[in-house]
């Protein structure tokens, strides 16, 4: 499938995306691995989402979907989950496939853990490393990529962990697994990484400790079912606020968006670089921060992004990348290696499709310089990336002419009705 988007100006609204990723794909998880029921709201319907789902079902428990966005999960307790008859098909998930082999590590039965091209491309060694001084036996294929074989039946201890990279699907693996090991388990990061696991956990009754920087969890807690409210997707929310901000005149309000601090680095960084967005209504949801998002179009400026705020905006990158090319002046990213083995290589592929529509862009191993210009009509791909491919639609809506946008099944994976609901605030987006 295709997207053809033609030049269109995005008009006042206001709008809801759809549930955070991230929150989602955990409140499954610890939802199946509490004890009694957790009713979650506000779902992401994904596709990524949906792979967790099944897995958990594989595994013996027993999840409904009452509505798109509602599901109910009758939690089997910590030691309830029962071996898969078959492989775990992960998709396109490295959420789901890193923090599951955190979950799987520890049980008594063996698992296989696989999923799409480009997950099974994707690098495991950074779990299977301290899964492994943890106690636990992974094979992988010999570059560390997937399928997964976990052997079941192995005892884990804690270990104290200083992450290399600054990871949340690590982190989050290694407490997971750290729920099941003898002991206390302890990361250290080397920058903040989205907190949303230590969060749930809370929420679920589980201590979390998080002192000077180190993050812990005692082995064997009693987690108990809750209802679980998604916020919404900021990385979603991401798109339209980019879209806003390169439109004429447009002022929108994004409502209920998940407002965890260790996930707005891209307010800061939109409004460094002369974004009108503010932040208004911020309340908690369950331990969950959420805030509505009012942004108006804006004049921007290129800027040094700072690399500190790197990971608090991981996922943001390819929208910045349109941002800084519809700024005046030069922006320069640095810090931003990890792009490379995100769904995609998304330095590489944003490069190409900006230089595609007319934008100069200078790659490094490790960044990239974007050069302020104007987007030409054209002819791109996305790489297959969900994130790739909605930064160039929201591209198109201020280029010179029409633009199509090749290969977007895969916007589903975090963001279903992308294009529906951008069509609503006045993107003329057709499918081809
Ligand atoms: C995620 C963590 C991030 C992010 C991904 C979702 C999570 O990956 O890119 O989309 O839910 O923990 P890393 O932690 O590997 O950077």
């Amino acid at each position: 499938m295709d997207f053809v988007v033609t030049p269109s100006r995005l008009h006042d609204a206001r709008i809801r995306v759809p549930g955070d990723k991230s929150v989602s794909h955990r409140s499954l998880m610890l939802g199946s691995i509490a004890a009694g029921r957790t009713e979650v709201s506000g779902f992401l319907d994904g596709a990524d989402c949906l792979a967790t789902a099944n897995a958990m079902r594989a595994l013996g428990v027993t999840i409904e979907r009452p509505s798109d966005t509602e599901v109910v999960i009758d939690g089997v307790g910590l030691h309830g989950l029962r071996a898969a008859a078959a492989d775990l098909d992960l998709g396109n998930s490295g959420t789901a496939m890193r923090l599951m082999a955190g979950l799987l590590a520890a049980q008594p039965f063996d698992s296989v853990l696989t999923g799409d091209e480009s997950l099974r491309g994707r690098p495991m060694n950074r779990i299977i490393m301290p899964l492994t001084r943890m106690g636990a036996v992974i094979e992988s294929d010999c570059d560390g990529t997937p399928p997964l074989q976990l052997r079941g039946g192995m005892r884990l201890t804690g270990i104290h962990y200083e992450m290399p990279v600054a990871s949340a699907q690590v982190k989050s693996a290694v407490l997971l697994a750290g729920l099941y090991a003898a002991g206390r388990t302890s990361v250290t990061e080397p920058a903040v990484t989205r907190d949303h696991t230590e969060r749930m956990l809370r929420h679920l009754g589980s201590e979390v400790r998080a002192r000077d920087g180190i993050i812990s969890v005692d082995g064997g807690p009693v987690l108990t079912g809750r209802p679980i409210e998604v916020p919404t997707d900021l990385s979603s929310a991401t798109f339209i606020v980019l879209g806003t901000l390169l439109s004429e005149r447009a002022d929108i309000l994004i409502e209920k968006v998940g407002f965890s601090p260790t996930r707005t680095g891209v307010i800061d960084i939109l409004q460094g670089m002369g974004a009108d967005l503010s932040v208004e209504n911020p309340r908690l949801l369950g331990e969950e921060p959420v805030a509505d998002l009012r942004v108006r179009s804006s004049k921007l400026y290129g800027c040094d992004v700072d690399p500190a705020l790197v990971s608090l905006a991981i996922d943001e990158f390819p929208a910045l990348f349109v941002a800084a090319a519809a700024a005046q002046g030069t922006t320069k990213f640095s810090g931003i290696g990890e792009l490379r083995v995100k769904e995609s290589d998304r330095i590489a592929a944003m490069a190409e499709g900006m230089r595609r529509l007319g934008i100069r862009v200078e790659e490094s191993p490790d960044g990239a310089t974007v050069y302020g210009g104007r987007f030409t009509g054209g002819d791109v791909n996305c790489f297959e990336d969900h994130r790739v491919a909605m930064s160039l639609v929201m591209a198109a809506t201020i280029a010179d002419d029409e633009v199509r946008i090749r290969g977007v099944d895969n916007v589903d994976t975090s963001f279903p009705g992308f294009r529906e609901c951008i069509t609503s605030i006045g993107a003329d987006v057709r499918v081809v």
